[in-house]
């Protein structure tokens, strides 16, 4: 059985054969390339069950968890960016998330920054990108969803153009809101990426408590509500969070999700030569990961024991997650992990949990 497990095992083909093969690429390239052959071997005749079989687990159903007035069948989902247009949301329902966030989207399709604007540092696991909320649009993300096949919970994460200044964002929120809301499950307000500038002034207490009263206002001009959650920075201080904490009770938001990439570059093995030809830009992955823990676990005794929270950062195995629980979380996201650990890392975390639950 070791043996059948080590060479079937879809870790080990990612491992050494798929990862070194993308890894040649350039990041953006290679991540299209992945997920363009995921998306056709999702569209071949048996290619959905081959994936299911190879990809998917089937959680324990002490795994389930209820927030924010959704069941989602266990806590691992995938973080916004990786999705931005909706694109792939039937083959990465394959490979097994319990949840996609999508997004960021902003209402007017937009370029982001130029490119080259993602970069691997494979020394600290992690990934530094300046991508500057690429994206197509709101009305082309909601076409794509309208027309998915899975019945995956969807997250929309909403922002601003770049070229629509701050005292006129709420303007962009409430559009990708409206376009969105037919089709999303929960939204997700990033006001936290540092790749927009001026974005992360938005989580002053006075703008943050304005826009997200607004959308809540908004909510309700619907027949359904959809839960509002927001996303946060990890670079935030004990005032800024806070004010978090306080806005969030006050304005009644169903959640947060923390956190956002770091503009942060302590304690990185790779070379200063590599981060100055990488640049500005947020860092995700294993150096964020204990921070964000740290972010998680204050705001979860700032907040009390009810609001949920969604960690995100830094989460490459099953210990990961459970430590981002135990720190307070109620649902984690994965994306920089998912890069480096491949397509087998939903199914292997969701087998793993299971095991200690039956
Ligand atoms: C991101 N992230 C992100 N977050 C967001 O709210 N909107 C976005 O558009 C993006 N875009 C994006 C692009 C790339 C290339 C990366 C690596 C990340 C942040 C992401 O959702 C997550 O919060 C962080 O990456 C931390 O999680 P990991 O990567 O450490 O698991």
């Amino acid at each position: 059985m070791p043996l059948r497990r080590s060479i079937f095992a879809p870790e080990m083909w990612y491992e050494k054969l798929a990862r070194p093969l993308f890894f040649h690429l350039e990041p953006e390239a290679a991540h299209y390339a992945a997920m363009d052959l995921l998306a056709a071997a999702w569209r071949v005749p048996g290619g959905r069950g081959t994936l299911k079989g190879l990809f998917s687990a089937e959680p324990a159903p002490a795994l389930a968890v209820n927030a924010f007035g959704l069941k989602f069948p266990h806590p691992v989902g995938l973080a916004a960016g990786f999705d931005k247009d909706a694109r792939w949301v039937d083959p990465l329902a394959a490979l097994g998330f319990s949840f996609i966030e999508i997004g960021t989207v902003t209402p007017k399709a937009q370029p982001g920054s130029p490119k080259p604007r993602l970069f691997r540092l494979p020394e600290d696991q992690a990934l530094i990108n300046r991508m500057g909320f690429n994206n197509q649009g709101a009305a082309a993300a909601a076409e794509k969803l309208r027309r998915k096949k899975s019945n995956v919970i969807i997250g929309g994460n909403i922002g601003k153009n770049k070229d629509t200044p701050n005292d006129r964002a709420e303007e962009d929120y409430r559009a990708a809101f409206r376009v969105l809301h037919p089709v999303v499950d929960y939204f997700v307000v990033n006001v936290s990426s540092p790749n927009t500038p001026g974005l992360r002034e938005l989580q002053n207490r006075e703008p943050l408590t304005a826009l997200l009263n607004t959308l809540h206002q908004d909510n309700r001009d619907w027949p359904f509500t959809r839960p509002i959650l927001l996303k946060i920075a990890p670079d935030l201080s004990e005032h800024q969070l806070d004010d978090i904490a306080a806005l969030i009770a006050e304005t009644r938001t169903d959640g947060l999700v923390c956190t956002n990439t770091t503009i942060s570059r302590d304690g990185l093995r790779s070379s200063q030569e590599t981060l100055t030809a990488c640049g500005a830009g947020g860092l995700s992955g294993e150096p964020l990961r204990i921070r964000a823990n740290e972010i998680i676990r204050y705001l979860r005794r700032k907040t009390g024991p009810a609001l949920p929270i969604i960690g995100v950062g830094g989460i490459r195995h099953a210990g990961h997650v459970r430590e981002k629980l135990a720190a307070g979380a109620n649902l984690v996201q994965v994306y920089t992990g998912f890069i480096y650990e491949g397509p087998g890392m939903v199914s292997n975390i969701v087998r793993e949990l299971s095991r200690n639950k039956t």
